[in-house]
Formats: structure tokens, C-alpha cells, sequence
């Protein structure tokens, strides 16, 4: 019978070596058909839901967001570029946070974006860190 921990280090390979790896051209290719950008997401997040997202949770320059399995960082670095909010995006897989990191320096947004490697299950944050959660995909 797997433990907590022998499910948390099947997660994290999986999802290391996807984001190591990067898609695949053909992948690449549906994302931005799909979402009209590429960011690497495995979610399948879409612009639309993205957008319609930020608008019910109200994001502006004042908000502190907390992206929960953030992944390659969609569409928190979207987010932050287009409201101005202030992204914390927190994940287990390392190499999915590098990948987040150099994508919100060529979009101009490092300081708006922060990437901490956590558990989710046991947020690293004191109480009123935030204004806003979100999460794509990760109670999966
Ligand atoms: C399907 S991916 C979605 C990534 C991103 N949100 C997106 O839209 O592309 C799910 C992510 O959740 C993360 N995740 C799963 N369980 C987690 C946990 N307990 N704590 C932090 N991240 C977790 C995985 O590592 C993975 O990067």
C-alpha cells in the first residue's frame, strides 16, 4: 500500500521530468491554438477561464495572489502582467520553478513573481499572507 510520501515522490518525478523536458513542438502547437500562448501549462487552463478567473477574484496591483501547484507558472505570470498583482507560486518540483522564474523575467515581471518550493498540504505562510487562491489541476 503506497504512503502519503511514496505518492508525493511519484507526483514530483512525474511532474520534474515533464517540466525538465518542456513540451513537445506538437504540444506546443495545440497550446497556443488553444490558448492563443504558451507557457508550458499542464492544466489546460484556458485564456478565457483565466481571464474570467482574475475578474471573480478581482486581481489589481493591491492583490497578493498564492498559486497553489503553480506549475511552469500559467497563468500566474499571465496574471501578473495583465493585472499587476503580486503572484506567489508555490509548487514541489523544483525544475517547474525554474522554468516559472526565467519566464516572468522575459515578461518583464520578476518582482511581481515569487516562486517557493512547498507542500500545498503544508502552506509555509502565516495566516493573512494573502488576498487570493488559486489552483489549476492539482486536486487531481
Ligand atoms: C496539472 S499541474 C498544473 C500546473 C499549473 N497550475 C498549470 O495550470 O499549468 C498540477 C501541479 O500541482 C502540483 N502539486 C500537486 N500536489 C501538490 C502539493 N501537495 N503541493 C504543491 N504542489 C502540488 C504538481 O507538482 C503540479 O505541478
Amino acid at each position: 500500500m503506497p504512503t502519503e510520501t511514496d505518492r508525493q515522490s511519484t507526483l514530483v518525478t512525474r511532474f520534474s521530468n515533464k517540466y525538465r523536458d518542456g513540451q513537445t513542438a506538437l504540444c506546443q502547437e495545440i497550446e497556443r491554438s488553444v490558448f492563443g500562448c504558451v507557457y508550458g501549462a499542464t492544466s489546460w487552463t484556458t485564456k478565457d477561464e483565466a481571464e474570467a478567473v482574475a475578474a471573480k477574484l478581482e486581481l489589481g496591483p493591491d492583490t497578493r495572489l498564492l498559486d497553489v501547484g503553480a506549475g511552469t507558472g500559467w497563468p500566474s505570470i499571465y496574471w501578473a502582467v495583465e493585472t499587476g498583482c503580486h503572484a506567489t507560486c508555490l509548487d514541489l518540483p523544483f525544475e517547474g520553478l525554474q522554468v516559472l522564474l526565467r519566464r516572468a523575467e522575459q515578461d518583464g515581471v520578476p518582482e511581481r513573481v515569487a516562486a517557493v518550493g512547498g507542500d500545498g498540504a503544508a502552506l509555509p505562510f502565516g495566516a493573512s499572507s494573502f488576498d487570493a487562491v488559486f489552483h489549476s489541476d492539482v486536486f487531481c
